[in-house]
């Protein structure tokens, strides 16, 4: 039920072959040095920052995760919001609560035929235009890469532009130098009269000072934010921002992408990959490693060898097995500036001699015999 710390973690994983963490277990360094028996690392969570990932690569240990696995979760619940906001729920929602009844048509709206703004056009923000046309809306989006548009979307040249032209924005970029403080007083300035900000992407995308200044003004109608700046370490810590004091602002605990169905799909995407991994070599989807991708071979018998990415130990494999007059059925090779991965598919049936010679070549960081 709890992450293991350093050294109980030193001590259990010495004898694991493969190890599934969340994202609160860290393996670091110091931990993999103890990991003399482990092949592959599966983080059940969307990142892997909780694993050093160089040093894993460089013991020849690839780490999996499951990227997309929320993107669906995160694209619904922007689309509730951005319903909920244009239609004043949120204000409406906190005075009932209080006793009080807001009945009115004022500043409501309906989403259809409102244009939706959405910075990011990569898995979720793809995903938040298809729900959002399904509703009517006419979606505009930018992103620094080129992508297809999906149904009538319409690719704006500049954030400028599509701020301008949205009556709900919404964001969906990773956090890099370039999104830090990407919505600020300027961009603001840009957006409709009246129009709503959802961000459930990274909370240091928006300047939360000229968002409570817009909400102040009356720019913006409202907004929701899944992110913050400073988010709480756990639940047991206070949560504290300047935007608890807005009605019209929804507030969320970064559970944008945090349901069951993500959950689950966390759990089978990463033991496939692990599955896959162990019975076949396939390191697809590996966010620290060369990508080579297998089917089974049920013909041969497979041997897996990684090493450092150094001149000649490519030969020196293949010698173990051409001077016992071994036929290679298949060969498979990928390299990056450090390491070599090599399959090798062989007809006959081997002993594990042969695995003490694979190991034996100089720069060998890792050798594995399939059946
Ligand atoms: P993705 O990598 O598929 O898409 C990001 C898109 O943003 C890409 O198309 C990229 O080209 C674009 N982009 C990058 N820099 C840009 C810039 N400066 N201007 C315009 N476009 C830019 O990522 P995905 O999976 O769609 O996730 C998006 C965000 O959502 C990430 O920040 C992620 O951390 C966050 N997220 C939040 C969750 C939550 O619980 N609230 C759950 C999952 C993801």
């Amino acid at each position: 039920p709890n992450a293991l710390e350093n050294e109980l973690l030193k001590e259990k994983i010495r004898s694991a072959n493969i190890v599934g963490i969340r994202s609160r277990t860290h393996i670091t360094k110091d931990v993999l040095n103890e990991a003399g028996k482990l092949l592959a690392i599966g983080c059940f969570s969307i990142g892997t920052n909780q694993v050093d990932g160089h040093a894993a690569r460089l013991m020849g240990i690839p780490v999996f995760n499951a990227p997309f696995s929320n993107t669906r979760s995160v694209a619904e619940l922007v689309i509730a919001e951005a319903i909920l906001l244009m239609r004043n729920i949120p204000v409406k929602n906190a005075a009932a609560h209080k006793g009080k009844w807001l009945k009115s048509a004022a500043n409501c709206f309906e989403v259809r035929d409102k244009n939706l703004g959405i910075v990011g056009y990569g898995h979720i923000g793809s995903q938040v235009s298809i729900l959002a046309e399904a509703l009517g809306m006419n979606v505009y989006y930018y992103d620094i890469a080129k992508k297809l548009s999906l149904g009538k979307a319409v690719a704006c040249s500049s954030l400028e532009e599509l701020l301008s032209l949205s009556q709900i924005v919404t964001l969906h970029v990773p956090e890099t130098p370039l999104t830090r403080n990407m919505i600020s007083d300027k961009e603001i300035a840009l957006m409709r009269w009246g129009s709503c900000l959802v961000n459930a992407s990274r909370g240091s995308v928006v300047n939360i000072q000229a968002l409570t200044s817009a909400l102040e003004s009356g720019r913006l109608l409202g907004a929701a934010l899944d992110v913050f700046p400073d988010e709480p370490a756990s639940n047991n810590d206070p949560f504290v921002s300047e935007l608890q004091k807005y009605d019209n602002v929804l507030l969320s605990p970064h559970v944008g992408g945090s349901t069951v169905e993500a959950q689950h799909n966390i759990g089978t995407e990463v033991a496939e990959k692990l599955v896959r991994y162990s019975d076949t070599g396939s390191t697809i989807g590996a966010t620290n490693f060369v990508q080579i991708s297998l089917q089974p071979n049920n013909n041969a018998q497979r041997f897996l060898h990684i090493h450092k990415n150094e001149p000649g130990i490519l030969r020196e494999v293949n010698y173990v097995f051409t001077s016992r007059g071994i036929n290679i059925a298949g060969e498979y090779l990928q390299t990056d500036s450090e390491i070599g991965y090599v399959i090798v598919d062989t007809e006959s049936c081997l002993g594990s001699e042969i695995i003490e010679e694979l190991k034996a070549i100089r720069g060998t960081i890792r050798v594995r015999m399939l059946f």
